[in-house]
């Protein structure tokens, strides 16, 4: 990766995110999450298309067979001849059922590195554990909840009950809520989006600590990218769901006590991170739509000197275009809009 093409295509990195979140926050509310999630999926590989790049999907909506864009395997960018290639993971919308009902911290997602470094996990779930800097290196996924705090206290040097941990509301999280819940820990339960609640950690004033639990695979990979530049940590666990999946998995070679590190996760000398709110979340906002203007907030970070950008963009609904590939073709974002109306039963 040459100095100046990666610096170049940090901003193209930000229009994918926004064009995802621009096209899906127009499904806002509408109780359909296969439509936010198709919305970002096309713009995502239309505006793709438009960086000077070699590209090749190592995460994103699946197997081929399932997934007629951005599946694993397709190539993306312009693919000239004296391009730069990397490997590039996509979410289009990490929370696509908080844009179906509205709810907060859904992002649009994506990272881009040097070849052969993004990690490929074999299994649907992992187990995460994730800090921010001043608790990197200290606590151990392996360890219990009970003395992961209590390490976690110790460092911070706080009281156990000012120690803020995310999990994500699943029943297969009972036990670990109750675990936190004993210790006197304070538990932020949410109902999707872990890439957030795992970034959180390793940002200034987001009031969470500790992001703890088992969430999508793919989604780990997506975090340990922001976490390189934030100086944060993520650990990760393969997570079999059945003891067919675990022999399987043991057959085929896989070691399921091996701890995964940021860097196994996100390597290389730089991996590029874009994200782009979609609906108000812990360290960005969503997409508000005001008198004509759609506003954006954005962030992009490049591991190697650690830079993070926070880019604000104001969007003219008249004049804003965006590629979706399905159609080939650069549409206005109003006609998007007005397509969502027709598609919703004729507007007003
Ligand atoms: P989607 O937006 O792709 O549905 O993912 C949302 C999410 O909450 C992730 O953030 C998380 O890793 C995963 O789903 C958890 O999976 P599940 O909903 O099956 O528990």
């Amino acid at each position: 990766m040459t100095e100046k093409m990666d610096r170049e295509i940090t901003l193209d990195l930000v229009r994918v995110t926004e064009a995802a979140a621009l096209t899906s926050s127009l499904h806002l509310g509408m109780g359909d999450k296969n439509a936010v999630d198709q919305a970002a999926v096309d713009a995502m590989r239309g505006m793709l298309d438009y960086i000077e790049i070699k590209g090749t999907v190592i995460i994103g909506e699946g197997e081929k067979d399932e997934a007629p864009m951005l599946y694993i395997g397709e190539k993306v960018g312009t693919w000239n001849e004296d391009d730069d290639e990397y490997d590039i993971a996509v979410d289009p919308i990490d929370g696509t059922r908080l844009v179906a009902f509205g709810l907060p911290n859904a992002i649009s997602v994506m990272i881009l590195a040097e070849k052969g470094k993004l990690a490929y996990l074999p299994t649907f779930y992992s187990y995460k554990l994730a800090v921010g800097p001043e608790l990197k290196g200290l606590l151990d996924i392996r360890s219990s909840i009970r003395e992961n705090l209590r390490v976690a206290a110790a460092a911070l040097k706080v009281p156990v009950s000012e120690i803020t941990v995310v999990v994500l509301n699943r029943d297969r999280h009972s036990r670990i809520i109750d675990e936190i819940r004993k210790v006197g820990a304070r538990i932020k339960l949410i109902g999707d989006g872990d890439i957030a609640a795992a970034i959180a950690t390793a940002m200034p004033d987001s009031g969470v600590d500790i992001y703890i639990g088992i969430g999508g695979s793919p989604e780990a990979v997506l975090a340990a990218g922001a976490l390189r530049t934030l100086g944060g940590e993520l650990q990760v666990q393969l997570w079999p769901q059945s003891e067919e999946e675990k022999g399987k998995l043991i057959e085929d070679g896989w070691n399921l006590e091996k701890v995964y590190y940021t860097e196994d996760l996100a390597g290389g000398e730089n991996v590029l991170f874009s994200a782009t709110g979609v609906t108000d979340g812990d360290f960005l906002k969503g997409v508000h739509f005001y008198k004509g203007k759609a506003i954006t907030e954005s962030i992009v970070m490049r591991s190697k000197t650690r830079t993070i950008r926070r880019i604000t963009t104001y969007h003219d609904l008249q004049y804003k275009t965006i590629r979706l590939k399905s159609t080939e073709g650069d549409l206005k974002l109003l006609n998007i809009n007005k397509k969502r109306e027709d598609y919703m039963g004729g507007g007003i």
